[in-house]
């Protein structure tokens, strides 16, 4: 049982419907999931855009997966998927979305919150090759602890996929728009009701608590590491294949990787003697 005040992290209710145009409705989705499928392409032979095929189908968690949109992929290539979320009107979308594409012999929704997951599995079935949380660390309120459950529920040998929203690139962008007060007052937490987190976090942060565990990182990457410091942002969406290859390209590069709106880092678990 959970110790951690998760009645406290944000539950998506009322930003359901806003965070599925604005996040992936457009370009900005877009970039996200190619820089998640490069990743996974080039470290992971069973993802759903691997080569192999594995002999049975991989169990994956997407913890906080709200909508589903990366895990579902994985549902498509004949994986088990488990979506979990504190969100029902996330997890309605995903029922929708499931529903659409036919998958549901393959992907099982739980409205519970990532901490309390153990509560609704047997302890055998807590176990997964793949975990995915993407953009849900900066919405709680203890993410290193939040961390340390992630990496319970990984096999060995398994995958931890993990994005979280960047402070560096939110402090840029704000010198950027010279709001300086924000700076100075150290007020970087969205206000309530926008998609601004409440939790942005430093990556060196998040790296130091990923050495402390079992796990060797594979890949880490920005995302959107320059499609939302341009200035107008008509010219955003005006040559999206560029703006996607180039994102690709600079998403690994110093300093550009760290400027990233999110990063991404896959780790695989380290099996212990
Ligand atoms: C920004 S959305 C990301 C959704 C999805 N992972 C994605 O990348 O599209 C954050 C999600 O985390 C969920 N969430 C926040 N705290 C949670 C917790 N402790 N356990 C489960 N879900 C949580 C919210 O309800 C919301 O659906």
């Amino acid at each position: 049982m959970s110790k951690q005040p998760v009645h406290q992290d944000r539950n998506f209710d009322d930003l359901a419907k806003r965070f599925q145009k604005n996040i992936y409705g457009g370009l900005k989705g877009e970039i996200r999931l190619a820089v998640l499928e490069r990743d996974f392409r080039e470290h992971f032979f069973y993802s759903p855009f691997g080569e192999k095929s594995p002999t049975k189908p991989l169990r994956v968690l997407d913890a906080g997966g709200g909508q589903g949109q990366f895990s579902l992929r994985f549902a498509q290539a004949g994986h088990k998927v488990i979506i979990c979320d504190i969100s029902s009107e996330m997890l309605k979308l995903a029922e929708q979305e499931v529903e659409k594409l036919g998958l549901q012999q393959q992907v099982q929704l739980i409205h519970c919150a990532i901490q309390d997951l153990p509560q609704y599995l047997d302890v055998d079935s807590c176990e997964f090759d793949v975990v995915l949380c993407h953009a849900v660390m900066e919405w709680v309120t203890n993410p290193q602890a939040l961390l340390v459950s992630l990496n319970a529920y990984v096999k060995p040998d398994g995958f931890l996929s993990l994005t979280f929203y960047n402070l560096h690139s939110l402090i840029y962008k704000n010198l950027l728009r010279t709001n300086f007060k924000k700076i100075q007052q150290q007020d970087f937490g969205g206000a309530r009701g926008s998609l601004t987190p409440i939790n942005p976090l430093y990556p060196e942060q998040v790296f130091e608590w990923l050495n402390s565990l079992p796990l060797n990182r594979l890949a880490t990457s920005g995302i959107r590491v320059f499609h939302d410091y341009i200035f107008n942002e008509e010219h955003r969406e005006r040559e999206p294949q560029n703006v996607i290859a180039l994102e690709l390209e600079f998403s690994r590069k110093q300093p550009y990787q760290l400027l990233g709106r999110y990063i991404h880092v896959l780790s695989q678990h380290i099996a212990l003697e």
